[in-house]
This record gives structure tokens, sequence and C-alpha cells, in this order.
């Protein structure tokens, strides 16, 4: 039986393009996992940006009650937060003992920063780099090796932090023995890449985003701004590029499509086309709303499932931080 551990960094508002690219194929991972799953919010992660505390608190019990809503069973998928596993923090110190600083220069995250530094002219190349940003790949490193997890999903850009990861575990046991257990990768499918409503890569820092809970008024007004051709009502559209049609299909049934696309070929109007978008698309989502919307405003609630998940994770993660203890020389 394998352990499949990932870890998910809270960031505001989530929209329709993490629900379809991440959380629903993650969700349904873990629903068809036949070992154990853990699912944690990388809260320290963001601490690496987020210096608001206010904002800080909110993102994780958004993100908490948003993967709640949205279908992950808690009783067969351990969720918790990263914050609450002291364990993690500590195997991080001593990993960070064992990689080479060379590693951290090559971090793509981290390069990133620095060209952009470059290209803005700034003299000092690490400016607004702090050593948590800098050193991220090795906390994500203890993330996964404080639960000896098998294999890890992760996205394309998180490839490299994998590679770090197996590289510091396989030193660490080259001086002490088989302590840690590799992880190995799995690369998440990705081809999904979800198009905002103007044409680009959705994203919430260009404003073209549909939020995932936003209220059915909100949704509706966001989904009539969909980009679409000028064609009168009647003129035959093409399906082959259309961004409204692109979201139909990620919400209708292969019936409601096959209709669609013969309505397309007859001619139909953009305000009937996003009309019986917002139909499907709000079946899907409004019963995932109310859960959210009750959530939301019952943080005790959250908090009570995110401290059993802690508890049930450290189980795991005090079990590996005695071997590593232990092989270290502290007793
Ligand atoms: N770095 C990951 C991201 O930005 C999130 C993450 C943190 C993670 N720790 C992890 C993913 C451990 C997998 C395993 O998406």
């Amino acid at each position: 039986m394998k352990t499949i551990l990932t870890g998910i960094k809270p960031t505001g508002e989530i929209h329709i393009g993490n629900y379809l690219g991440a959380m629903k194929p993650a969700i349904k991972a873990c629903l068809a996992a036949d070992g154990t799953s853990y699912l944690f919010i990388a809260d320290y992660h963001s601490l690496t940006a987020t210096h608001d505390s206010k904002v800080f608190e909110e993102i994780v019990y958004e993100v908490a009650a948003a993967w709640m809503a949205c279908g992950l069973d808690t009783s067969k998928t351990v969720l918790y937060r990263q914050s609450d596993i002291p364990e993690i923090f500590e195997l991080a110190w001593i990993l960070s003992c064992f990689t080479p600083k060379g590693f951290m220069n090559r971090s793509h995250a981290y390069k990133a920063k620095v060209a952009e530094n470059e290209e803005n002219g700034k003299k000092d190349l690490d400016h607004g780099v702090n050593m948590g940003l800098f050193m991220y790949p090795v906390l994500m490193t203890a993330d996964i090796l404080a639960f000896d997890a098998d294999e890890v999903p992760v996205g394309e850009d998180q490839l490299q932090h994998l590679e770090f990861c197996r590289d510091i575990a396989q030193k660490f046991n080259h001086n002490y023995g088989e302590v840690l257990k590799v992880p190995k990768a799995v690369k998440k499918d990705e081809t999904k890449s979800i198009i905002g409503i103007d044409g680009r890569k959705m994203s919430k820092s260009y404003g073209n985003s549909i939020p995932l809970f936003a209220p059915e008024k909100r949704l509706r007004k966001l989904i009539m701004k969909i980009k679409t051709d000028s064609l009168p009502p009647e003129a035959p559209k093409n399906s082959e590029d259309s961004l409204a049609l692109e979201y139909f299909k990620e919400f209708a049934t292969e019936i409601e499509i096959e209709k669609m696309l013969s309505r397309y070929k007859e001619g139909v109007s953009w305000g009937d086309v996003k009309q019986n978008l917002f139909e499907v698309m709000n079946r899907e989502i409004a019963p995932q709303r109310a859960i959210y919307d009750s959530l939301i405003s019952d943080r005790a609630k959250i908090d009570a499932i995110l401290v059993d998940g802690a508890q049930k994770a450290r189980e795991r993660s005090k079990a590996v931080i005695q071997r590593v203890r232990q092989a270290i020389g502290k007793s």
C-alpha cells in the first residue's frame, strides 16, 4: 500500500481554474487511493510572501473550507495544517544541514526572482528574497520525508523540488543508512490549463478569473462577460474557438454537449449559450457553495477537522523524527 502526499499552498480567492485544474482531479485521486493519503495546507510556505496576519489566517480557512466543500473525504484523506506538525520544522533544519547551498542557488523560483531583479536593473540581485523563499525547497522536502511518502503528485513546476527532495534524502541516507524513504514524483496531467474570461490564462492577478464560490448573481455576471466574437445570433458559431463552449464542456453532460454543438452549427445567440453555461455551472457549484458558506462561518468546525487531521498525521511524523534523531546521534 502506497502513501500519497501532497500540499496546497494557500493563496487568496480560489477560482474555477484552481477547481478544474487542481482540486477536482486531486479529490478524485484521493478517493481512488488504496493506501493512506495525506493532504495538507502548506500555510508556513505562504509566510514567505504573506506578511499580513489577517490575510494569513483567512486564506487557510478558505482553502480548508473549499476542499471540504468540494468533496474531500476527511475520513479517508488526512487533512491537516502544516504549522500544526512541529516535526516538519525540526526535520527541515536537520535536512538543511545536508543540503548543498548550490541546490538552492539553482532553484527555479529563486532564479526567477534574481532574473526579475536583473531585468529591473536592481543592484542587489537578492532584492526581496528572504531566507524562507530561498530555503523553500528544504521545507518542502521535510513536508514529504516526515511522512515516509511513496508518491507525491505535483505539477510540472514542482518537479525540480521533488528532485531536490530525493537528492537530499539520499545524501542523508548515504551518511546514516536507509533512514528516510526516497519518494517518487508523480507528474499530474495538467493538459488542462484553464483560460480566463478575457482569453488569457486564468489568474487572480489578471483579474480575469471566476471565483469558485462567487454568489450566484456575480457568477452570472462574470459568465456574461466571457469573451466571444461579434457574430449575429443567427450566424453559425465556430465550436473550435469558443471560450464559452470550453467552459460548458467542463460542466455539462455528454448529451448536453452534443446538443450545444448542433446549436453552434445552426446558429445560437451568445446570450443563450452563456445562460446555458450558467445553468450547468451553477448546478454543480451551488451545493458546494452552500457547504462552503456554512463552513466558512463556522471556523470551530474547520479547526476541529484540522486538529483531528494533525493528530492522525503526527502519529506518522513522530515516528519518522524519532528515527532521524536516533540516526544523527541525538538520543
Ligand atoms: N510547493 C507546492 C506548490 O507551490 C506546495 C507544497 C508545499 C507541496 N509542500 C509540498 C506539494 C509537499 C507537494 C508536497 O504548489
